[in-house]
């Protein structure tokens, strides 16, 4: 079965083609972190606008990289949600569209189900059941996953998601948007021993999260580390960066080895756009060793929004013989364990 699939939910408009047999067949990324960065964050409206621009462009460019034409496909996959709205519904308008026009079955997909199961895309894909990590620009989740579609809540933020965190604290010390890369760039050449900065929530039981006591911590380490004229010098810069980076690192492991030590699963995944992280990876590869446990993640461009993960996921619903109905369905809230299972 030969799946278009199309995410629109953010900032990121990609498009791409999966085969359930051949596998990926050719993908298209547009980003507009360029257009959204003098505002600090996503505009929304001009989200959604620039995803009408080249959602149509980038379909072309990945069924002209495939040699394929639109009757060539099966089905089509678009985010359903969650997202900002106006954004998501170019992608499930055009999906749910071009699916009826070819006359051929669509399915909205989760987001997040599509990050969950990026890893899959990857040559050593983890199999069921495993405990997922979903970090990402609006959520930090620690999820049991027994199956597709059969996912039970182990813990979540109880505030700022984790990427949400990274782009804060890159604003508080005047970094572009998103945060998260920049933050880890520049902690490469921190100084690890200078600020140790808290990892909240450890100390007691429960896999749940909170970073918004980080963030205010990572303020008032800036601000004090303020000349007279409001700059912070470069190597304090980096050094900030640095302790943030491991707070939330620290963190993310504890929790992590927590989860395994709890459901005696031995396969850990990590998906979403902070998955992409190094540091984090690294951390976790020594956490799933203690634990005689295996990590899974995504090349780092699937880590971060992409068609790829929607194709793969609308393709595994789609060959288990689900499909969408007429309606257009956009979802700006859609908790992942309402899902159904295959
Ligand atoms: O999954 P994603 O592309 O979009 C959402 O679904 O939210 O995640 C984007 C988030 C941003 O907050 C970004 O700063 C963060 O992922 N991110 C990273 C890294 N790459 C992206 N955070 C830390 N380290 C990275 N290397
Ligand atoms: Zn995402």
């Amino acid at each position: 079965m030969r799946v278009l699939g199309i995410e629109t939910s953010c900032d990121e408009t990609g498009v791409a083609l999966y085969d359930s047999e051949r596998g990926l067949l050719s993908d298209a990324l547009y980003s507009q972190v360029k257009m959204h960065a003098e505002y600090g964050g996503v505009v929304p409206e001009l989200a959604s606008r620039d995803h009408v621009r080249k959602l149509l462009p980038l379909i072309r460019e990945v069924m002209a990289k495939a040699e394929l034409q639109l009757s060539d496909l099966d089905a089509v996959a678009y985010t359903a949600g969650p997202g900002l709205i106006g954004a998501l519904m170019v992608g499930a308008s055009t999906g749910r569209a071009l699916a009826l026009g070819l006359g051929v079955p669509a399915i909205g997909v989760h987001h997040m189900e599509g990050h969950l199961l990026a890893p899959m895309l990857e040559e050593n894909p983890p199999s069921f059941p495993f405990v997922a990590l979903l970090v990402s620009g609006g959520h930090t989740q620690l999820v049991s996953v027994t199956g597709i579609g059969e996912y039970a809540l182990l813990g979540e933020s109880l505030d700022d998601a984790a990427g949400e965190a990274f782009d804060k604290a890159a604003k508080m010390l005047g970094l572009d948007y998103p945060g998260g890369p920049l933050i880890a760039k520049l902690a490469q050449q921190g100084n690890r021993e200078r600020y140790r900065f808290p990892r909240p929530m450890t100390d007691r039981p429960g896999l749940d999260f909170s970073f918004s006591g980080l963030k205010t911590f990572t303020l008032n380490t800036a601000n004090n580390a303020r000349d007279a004229e409001g700059n912070i010098d470069p190597q304090t810069m980096a050094d900030i960066a640095c302790a943030f980076e491991d707070a939330v690192v620290e963190t993310l492991a504890i929790k992590c080895r927590r989860a395994l030590q709890q459901t005696g699963m031995k396969q850990l995944v990590i998906a979403g756009g902070v998955s992409a992280n190094q540091r984090l990876r690294e951390r976790l590869a020594e956490v799933v060793k203690k634990e005689r446990a295996g990590l899974f993640y995504a090349r780092p461009e699937f880590c971060t929004d992409n068609g790829a993960m929607i194709a793969y996921a609308g393709c595994q619903r789609l060959l288990a013989g689900q499909s969408a109905d007429l309606t257009i369905l956009a979802r700006p809230r859609w908790p992942l364990d309402t899902l159904d299972g295959l």
